[in-house]
């Protein structure tokens, strides 16, 4: 499959290597055609790797993954252009994190919107799932770094995107049964908000090297 990434930081380039290791094609999309990460991670990562620009790589995609600041994130998407998004199957990944001088951390939208639905909102001809966005990228690519049941998240609109989220998904790994449909593209705003909590449980552990795993009755 072609898959396009808009964005070209530690997740983008972990998932673009992910995806062309398991004989996707890939071009990572950045603001400028001549990003030096980008080219370096093309020129890397084998011949299913390419970049261009947010434009290129969303036009190249027969699906779209959304890499990059949630703050950033609807420009990003803009510069990509909506004709290369409609119909399309938008993996949204952004966290709408921002950091205040002495390191605390908010989040812009927050309670009453989320990053999923502004993506959802102003791009109604792109199918947006809500995914990934509650774990560390090197564990996103490769579940199998925890032992046991660890859960990821999805929110949607669109049953057949989730569909098609969870088959992507479990190329890399995950059984469809460790990936928790929490319903439509509002549920964005719950998976956004646990990053505070993420990153306080980062600070604890001292690392990203963990996952939600959730205990029901038997
Ligand atoms: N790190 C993780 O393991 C992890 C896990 C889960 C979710 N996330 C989320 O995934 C997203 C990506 O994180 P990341 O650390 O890989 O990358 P990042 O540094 O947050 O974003 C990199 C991308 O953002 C683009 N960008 C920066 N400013 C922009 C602007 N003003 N307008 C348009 N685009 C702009 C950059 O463009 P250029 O290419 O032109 O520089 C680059 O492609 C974030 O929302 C993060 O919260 C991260």
């Amino acid at each position: 499959m072609r898959i396009g990434i808009i964005g070209t930081g530690m997740v983008g380039q972990t998932l673009g290597s992910k995806l062309v290791s398991l004989g996707h094609q890939v071009t990572l999309g950045s603001r400028s055609k001549d990003n030096e990460k980008a080219l370096a991670w093309a020129a890397q990562a084998g011949p299913d790797a390419h970049c261009g620009t947010f434009a290129e790589a969303a036009a190249f995609g027969e699906a779209v993954l959304n890499a990059t600041g949630g703050t950033v994130a609807l420009a990003a998407l803009r510069a990509a252009g909506a004709e290369h998004l409609d119909g399309k199957l938008l993996i949204d990944v952004s966290n709408p994190l921002v950091f205040d001088p002495a390191g605390q951390v908010s989040l812009d939208p927050v309670n009453t919107d989320s990053v999923g639905e502004r993506i959802q909102r102003e791009f109604p001809g792109a199918r947006v799932v809500k995914a990934l966005n509650t774990i560390n990228c090197e564990l996103m690519a490769d579940p199998g770094r925890l032992t046991g049941e660890h859960n990821l998240f999805i929110a949607g609109n669109d049953a057949a995107a989730k569909a098609e989220t969870v088959a992507l998904l479990g190329e890399f790994g995950w059984p469809a049964e460790w990936i928790l449909d929490l319903g439509d593209i509002t549920a964005a705003r719950a998976t956004e908000m646990m990053m505070p909590f993420w990153l306080r449980m980062m600070r604890h552990f001292g690392n990203a090297e963990f996952n939600y795993s959730f205990r029901r009755p038997a």
